[in-house]
């Protein structure tokens, strides 16, 4: 049986730094309230002309070259992200291109908010435990900047821009154990960006019913990561790390309470960028593979929860 295995990991957060006193300067905010609502200190802030697909490419690049291979390696390309750089082709095209790959396999985007790096990586794993992709990209990037309202308080000192990827390889051993997938868009009026192609409106900025959606997502979280473990077998000791979205501190320690882990045990990196929506999650991974924290053989636990309601998880020995 053929398993898949994260082989590299990278991560790229763009130069601009925004820091909540800077924030409070234009809507009526304190980094106070802030960091003790969310956790979050600081976020970064694409370029005006930098795009979901220029910080794909340098997560992408420190990915490859972690894995030790070269572009022309992949023949699986996925880039989860809500914020694509055109409505088509897609940000996995364009950076198929643009790490000069030609005549390649397959290369597509997932559309599924703050979850979209989990619904990712479980695509590309079902691609390589079947045989056939060999090597697969999976990108999650966002430049959230661009659809923020910058005068909605309840909504801008919260999202961040940045990409985070990795580089999955067949393994005769786990590897991914499993991943759970669940939507739910009934709930899609609580964080939505109301305006489309096919339904465009005056409104293209984040909206977000906050204190509902922290409700939802500390209940989906908590039944989530017992779901995960419950299913792969394992006890929540047998974690060694819990590698979460990046929305809320507040929601982090809930569910690691739930897993009865210390917060020693937890990945957290939103307080230096925010939510970066389908970034977060590989962003967290990154960090804690390069700081040494975390190392071959363990055991990681990748949940998120995000709009449509969208929520998942990965459960895998790195
Ligand atoms: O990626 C997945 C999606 N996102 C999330 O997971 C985020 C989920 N939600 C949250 O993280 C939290 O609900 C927030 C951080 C957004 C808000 O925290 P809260 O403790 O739920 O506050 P609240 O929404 O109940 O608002 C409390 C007060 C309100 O004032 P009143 O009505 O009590 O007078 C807000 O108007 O805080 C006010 N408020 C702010 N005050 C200062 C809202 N935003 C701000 C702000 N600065 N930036």
């Amino acid at each position: 049986m053929s398993f898949s295995a994260i082989i590299g990991t990278g991560g790229y957060l763009p130069d601009r730094v925004v820091s909540n006193a800077e924030l409070a300067r234009t809507v009526d905010t304190s980094d106070e309230w802030i960091r003790s609502r969310t956790g979050i200190r600081e976020r970064r802030v694409a370029a005006p002309d930098e795009s979901t697909c220029d910080m794909a490419e340098q997560a992408a690049r420190g990915a490859i070259a972690a894995a030790g291979l070269s572009p022309a390696d992949l023949d699986f390309i996925v880039v989860a992200t809500s914020t694509p750089d055109l409505i088509y082709p897609s940000t996995a095209c364009l950076l198929q291109k643009r790490l000069g790959i030609r005549n390649g396999g397959v290369a597509f985007d997932v559309q599924a908010v703050c979850s979209g790096f989990v619904y990712a990586t479980g695509i590309a794993d079902q691609f390589i435990r079947a045989g056939t992709a060999r090597h697969a990209l999976v990108v999650g990037a966002d430049a959230n900047s661009k659809i923020l309202d910058w005068s909605d308080r309840s909504t801008c000192v919260l999202f961040g821009d940045g990409a985070g990827a990795i580089v999955m390889g067949a393994s005769d051993r786990p590897g991914v154990y499993l991943t759970r997938l669940h939507a739910d868009g009934n709930y899609a009026h609580l964080l939505e960006v109301p305006s489309g192609v096919s339904r465009p409106s005056a409104d293209p900025h984040i909206r977000m019913h906050g204190a509902e959606v922290f409700k939802l997502a500390v209940n989906i979280m908590g039944d989530l990561v017992e779901e995960t473990l419950a299913a792969a077998g394992f006890e929540t000791t047998d974690v060694d790390w819990l590698i979460p979205h990046q929305a809320n501190e507040r929601i982090i320690s809930a569910t690691a309470r739930k897993l009865r882990m210390d917060m020693g045990r937890v990945i957290v990196t939103l307080d230096r960028h925010g939510n970066t929506s389908g970034a977060s999650i590989p962003l967290a991974l990154d960090t804690g593979i390069r700081d040494g924290r975390v190392r071959r053989g363990e055991l990681l636990l990748l949940e998120a929860v995000g709009g449509g309601f969208t929520w998942g998880s990965v459960l895998l020995r790195y």
